[in-house]
C-alpha cells in the first residue's frame, strides 16, 4: 500500500501539477517559485557549478548528475538554466551548464507516477532517465553506477528522510563521489515563521513534525482530503554538525561551500496559515505583484514584527529583515500615492546598503515609467520591480540559519 506522502504526490502528478512550468497566482509553479525560489537556487549554485564545469571541461569530461527525490525532473531545469553572466542581454543565452555538457542525469524518486511522468517529459533526451528508488534503502542503484559530479536535491526532498536514513545516504554518497563532486542538500527550515511551534525542540523525535502540502489545494475543491505526513526540519547549525559527522564516519573531506535560507517571509504556508494563524497570506500577495495587469494593495505586504517568537539568534535577524521589508513597501506606496522622495527618509544613514540599494531601485523605476503611460506601468512594471527589490532583500540579508521555508546547503567533496 502507498504511504500518505506517496499518495499525495501521486495525486499531484495526476492533477498535472508536475507537468510543466507556468507562473501563476497559486499552485506548485506559482510566481514566487518561478521568479524567486528557482532563481535564487540558480544564483547561489552558479559560482560553484561554473567552477566544476570548467574543471571537467579541462579534463575532457561531461557532467554526471544524480537527483535525489527528483519529482519529474525539476532539478534538470534548475541546473541547465543558469545564465553564465548577469545582464546577458543578447538573443542567445549563455548557460553555465549547457545541456550537451551533461553525460547523464539520473533522477530517483519513490513515487512511480513521478518516475513515469519524468520519463515521458524527457523522452526525447536519451541521457535523462528516471528510476523508482527509496532513498532510505535502495542506494545500491547508486553504487552500481559510475560516480556522479553532482548529487542534487531540490525543494525539501531530503526532509522526507529521518536523520539516520539521511546520514546513511550521505555516507554512501561521500564514498561513491568523485573528487570535487558537489552535494546539494535541500530541507525544510525549522525556524520559519510559518511554524513557530516547531522552533523549540530538545530531542531528535521532536525534530520530525507534521507537514502537509495543503497549499496545492487552496483554490481547489475544498472536499479534497489533505494528507499529512511527518518530515524532518533542519537548522543551519544542525547541517554543520551533520557534515562533521560525515567527515568522521567516512574520512572523506567535505566542505560546506554555502548555506542559504530560501523564502523567509514568503513560505508556502504563509498563505494557508495552517501552522501559524497569525500570518498574512504574503506569498499570494507577492504572487500578485508579479502578475501582469493586476494591481496589488501594497498594505497587504506589511508584516507585523510582533509575530516573531523570541529566539536569541533568529529573532534579531527576522526583526531586521521585516523592518527593511516594511520600509521598502511603505516607501513604494507613498512614492506612488503622494510622490514622496528618498530625501524624506530620515533614518537613511542607518539603513543597510541592501535596503538603500532596493529603495533607490524602486525610486528610479517609478521615476522612469512616465514614457509608458499607456501600458499599465503600475501593474506591469512597478509592482514586479517591487517584487524583485523585496527578493533582493531576502537574498542579500539571509544567513543560512534555517529560518526560511527552505534551507539549502552546497557541499564539496575533496578526494
Ligand atoms: C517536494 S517534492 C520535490 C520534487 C522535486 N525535487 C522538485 O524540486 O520539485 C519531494 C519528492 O521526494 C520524493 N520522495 C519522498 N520520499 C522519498 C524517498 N524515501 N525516496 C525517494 N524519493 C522520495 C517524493 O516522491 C517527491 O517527488
Amino acid at each position: 500500500m502507498q504511504s500518505k506522502e506517496t499518495r499525495t504526490y501521486t495525486e499531484a502528478v495526476k492533477r498535472g501539477d508536475y507537468d510543466r512550468y507556468s507562473g501563476n497566482l497559486f499552485g506548485k509553479y506559482d510566481n514566487v517559485r518561478t521568479y524567486w525560489e528557482d532563481q535564487l537556487t540558480r544564483f547561489v549554485l552558479r559560482p560553484f557549478l561554473s567552477k566544476l564545469v570548467a574543471h571537467r571541461q579541462n579534463q575532457g569530461k561531461k557532467l554526471r548528475i544524480l537527483d535525489l527525490g527528483c519529482g519529474t525532473g525539476q532539478g534538470y531545469e534548475l541546473v541547465t538554466k543558469i545564465d553564465k553572466r548577469d545582464l546577458d542581454l543578447g538573443l542567445q543565452r549563455d548557460r553555465v551548464l549547457p545541456e550537451d555538457e551533461i553525460e547523464v542525469y539520473l533522477g530517483l524518486d519513490l513515487c512511480q507516477e513521478m518516475v513515469d511522468k519524468g520519463n515521458e517529459i524527457f523522452e526525447c533526451k536519451p541521457n535523462v532517465n528516471f528510476r523508482r528508488a527509496d532513498l532510505r534503502k535502495d542506494m545500491d542503484v547508486v553504487k552500481e553506477e559510475k560516480p556522479f559530479d553532482i548529487y542534487f536535491s531540490s525543494y525539501a526532498s531530503l526532509s522526507h528522510l529521518d536523520k539516520s536514513h539521511l546520514v546513511q545516504l550521505l555516507i554512501d554518497i561521500c564514498n561513491h563521489s568523485n573528487n570535487e563532486s558537489l552535494i546539494i542538500l535541500d530541507f525544510l527550515g525549522r525556524y520559519s515563521i510559518e511554524w513557530p511551534d516547531y522552533w523549540k525542540v530538545e530531542t531528535e523525535p521532536e525534530k520530525i513534525r507534521d507537514y502537509s502540502m495543503s497549499y496545492l489545494y487552496s483554490e481547489l475543491n475544498q472536499d479534497v482530503e489533505i494528507e499529512h505526513f511527518p518530515v524532518r526540519f533542519w537548522t543551519g547549525t544542525e547541517v554543520e554538525e551533520l557534515v562533521e559527522e560525515l567527515i568522521m564516519e567516512t574520512k572523506v573531506q567535505v566542505e560546506i561551500l554555502k548555506k542559504y535560507d530560501r523564502s523567509i517571509l514568503t513560505g508556502r504556508h504563509t498563505d494557508t496559515q495552517q501552522y501559524n494563524p497569525k500570518l498574512k497570506p504574503i506569498r499570494r500577495t507577492v504572487n500578485r505583484l508579479h502578475e501582469d495587469y493586476m494591481r496589488t494593495d501594497l498594505s497587504e505586504l506589511i508584516i507585523d514584527a510582533d509575530i516573531v517568537p523570541d529566539h536569541p539568534k533568529v529573532a534579531p535577524f527576522l526583526d531586521e529583515l521585516i523592518r527593511s521589508w516594511n520600509i521598502l513597501v511603505n516607501f513604494c506606496q507613498k512614492r506612488l500615492e503622494e510622490n514622496a522622495s528618498l530625501i524624506e527618509l530620515e533614518d537613511w544613514p542607518e539603513f543597510s546598503s541592501h535596503l538603500q540599494f532596493a529603495l533607490m531601485n524602486i525610486d528610479r523605476v517609478i521615476a522612469d515609467t512616465g514614457w509608458m503611460w499607456y501600458g499599465e506601468p503600475r501593474a506591469n512594471i512597478i509592482e514586479p520591480q517591487l517584487g524583485y527589490a523585496l527578493r533582493s532583500l531576502e537574498i542579500n540579508m539571509q544567513k543560512g540559519i534555517g529560518c526560511g521555508h527552505g534551507l539549502v546547503a552546497i557541499l564539496e567533496v575533496t578526494k
